[in-house]
């Protein structure tokens, strides 16, 4: 794994000189348009990146950007995997770690998700407040030292969180907010499900950044992210679930998102100084 990381490292050293990240960025399915926000962006593709997962799924082109978003020194992982396609929860290890080692401090995860908030409706965007990955593998499973232990209080840091409903309010742009709840997919939650979701005290549900989010916490990054509404979950809305519909509403919301982002990641990266 650190070998891995440790190789991707020199290559993106290699080809884009010693451009020194301090923001990764993780984007979620149909989500891609965010990196075309990059200036002065150069990339290289995750076939070229020993480790890197290669992206199975359609709104995930594969491929990690670096350059500037918002005059922030930036590097994007446009795509990621999720544990459904390889049955790894560490899938995105070796991405989180070159990243960390290129110099990022700060961690901003995207996803699509199903909204079981009734004023939360497809296209809005939600801040997320905390986590719960139950039935999930964790990815520090395996992992020995004292540190797997990992403290996940205040996970979603805090003043990352505020700095971006700060950004949202000046924006004009509704930032909900909500408890994000990992299921493991591909299919989608049966209604049932959802009706315990509620109970467990879920907002929103999703088959991605739970496992990253631990991974990145365990690695020392400052960690937010930031939901994209693309539906009502399983039973809430008439409407049939498909890959295509998220990808589609991801898409049409992605614009909003990019502001948000541009906005905020000054603020965001100072911060953590
Ligand atoms: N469930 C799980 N994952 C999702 C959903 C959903 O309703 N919408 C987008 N990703």
């Amino acid at each position: 794994m650190r070998e891995h990381a440790e190789r991707s490292v020199a290559l993106v050293r290699e080809r884009l000189g010693d451009f020194e990240p301090k923001l990764g960025i993780i984007l979620g399915s149909g989500l891609d348009a965010v990196a075309d926000g990059v200036t002065e962006a150069k990339s290289v593709p995750y076939t070229e990146l020993q480790g890197f997962p290669q992206p199975t799924v359609e709104g995930h082109s594969g491929a990690l950007v670096v350059g500037r978003l918002g005059g922030v020194a930036t590097a994007v992982l446009r795509g990621r995997s999720h544990v459904y396609e390889s049955g790894r929860s560490d899938a995105m290890r070796v991405p989180l770690e070159t990243l960390r080692r290129l110099g990022c401090e700060t961690l901003l995860l995207t996803n699509a998700a199903g909204s079981l908030m009734p004023y939360a409706a497809p296209g809005s965007l939600a801040l997320v407040t905390d986590h719960i990955g139950i039935g999930l593998p964790n990815p520090l499973m395996g992992e020995v030292s004292a540190t797997r232990f990992l403290d996940m209080v205040d996970a979603y840091d805090p003043s990352i969180r505020r700095t971006l409903g700060a950004a949202a309010h000046r924006l004009g742009i509704h930032l909900h907010q909500g408890v994000y709840m990992w299921f493991g997919g591909p299919s989608f939650e049966t209604p049932a499900e959802i009706r315990a979701a509620k109970n467990f005290g879920a907002d929103l549900v999703g088959m991605s950044t739970v496992p990253e989010v631990i991974i990145a916490r365990f690695l020392g990054y400052r960690v937010a992210a930031i939901s994209v509404v693309t539906n009502f979950a399983a039973g809430l809305a008439e409407d049939p679930l498909s890959h295509e519909h998220t990808v589609q509403v991801a898409g049409a919301a992605a614009k909003h998102l990019t502001r948000l982002l541009e906005e905020s990641v000054e603020q965001i990266v100072q911060k953590g100084r």
